[in-house]
């Protein structure tokens, strides 16, 4: 495993879990609270999200959205696929997937934290989703078989992972040959020093846990994926000042990328 993709030795993971538990729990509840990062509807528009789309899903799902960027131009999802999305969140883009695959289709969202999986459970129910089924769990070590997606997606989650090489490792186990790891997440172009990697509170914002790109890269290539194209996406947006400060400093940028299981 690489060490530059495995767990800041300084790093308390307990105490991240559970800052990122407490901060996406109000993500679910109290989506219109005051959060590092922007949420909703707006958002997901700007991020290029179809209006169409949006329009089509629960809109309580949209509200506590959370994610970094579009990338369902990369996954081009088909009838009839099986998608799982790492970090499920309140469902948003599990629903999302779900309009892509069809009924023919599934899609499964995984998540740690219980109230955002209550939530999309409850929304899922309600909206008649038959096709999306939501579990609770680790995106480390999903309990699927090998092979059993076409698809792995997931927005503004893999940054937050402490290991981020077990992350697509764990991807590339789900996927089937030639299946597509398509995500949007937080990285970097320098380096973050030690003294912001350290800190659990910026983790949780989606800052401290973000990789330098190159060895983001590294890490994908390493599960066994071949990258297919990757893109910034400018029209996301830090807004603490804490966030904005680290994102010119460093670099810090939301990109959206394609690899497929060679
Ligand atoms: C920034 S939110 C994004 C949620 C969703 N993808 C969206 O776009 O709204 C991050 C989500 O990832 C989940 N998460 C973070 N680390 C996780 C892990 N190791 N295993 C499972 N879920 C995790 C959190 O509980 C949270 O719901």
């Amino acid at each position: 495993m690489s060490t530059a993709t495995a767990a800041k030795p300084g790093l308390d993971t307990a105490d991240l879990e559970q800052k990122v538990k407490d901060m996406y729990r109000d993500v679910a509840l109290n989506p219109a609270g005051e959060f590092h990062f922007e949420m909703g509807r707006a958002l997901a528009e700007r991020l290029g999200y179809p209006a169409c789309d949006l329009d089509r899903i629960p809109a309580a799902a949209i509200d506590s959205f959370a994610g970094v960027g579009y990338y369902f131009h990369l996954a081009k999802l088909q009838a009839g696929e099986t998608v799982i999305d790492l970090g499920s969140g309140s469902g948003m883009d599990a629903f999302v997937a779900a309009l892509h695959v069809g009924t023919t289709g599934s899609v499964l969202g995984v998540d740690m934290t219980g109230e955002q999986l209550d939530k999309a459970e409850r929304l899922r129910a309600a909206a008649g989703f038959d096709n999306v089924s939501y579990l609770k769990g680790y995106i480390e070590s999903v309990r699927r078989d090998d092979a059993s997606f076409d698809a792995v997606i997931s927005n503004g989650v893999i940054n937050l992972a402490p290991d981020k090489q077990r992350v697509f490792s764990e991807a590339a186990r789900l996927l089937r040959r030639g299946g597509r790891l398509a995500i949007a997440d937080i990285v970097t172009e320098a380096q973050l020093p030690d003294g912001v990697t350290e800190k659990a509170a910026l983790w949780a914002a989606c800052i401290g846990g973000a990789m330098q790109v190159d060895q983001y890269l590294e890490a994908i290539k390493g599960a066994g994926l071949r990258l297919e194209s990757i893109h910034d996406n400018p029209q996301y947006r830090f807004i603490s000042d804490n966030a904005k400060g680290a994102a010119r400093k460093y670099g810090v940028k939301s990109v959206s990328l394609l690899a497929v299981k060679a």
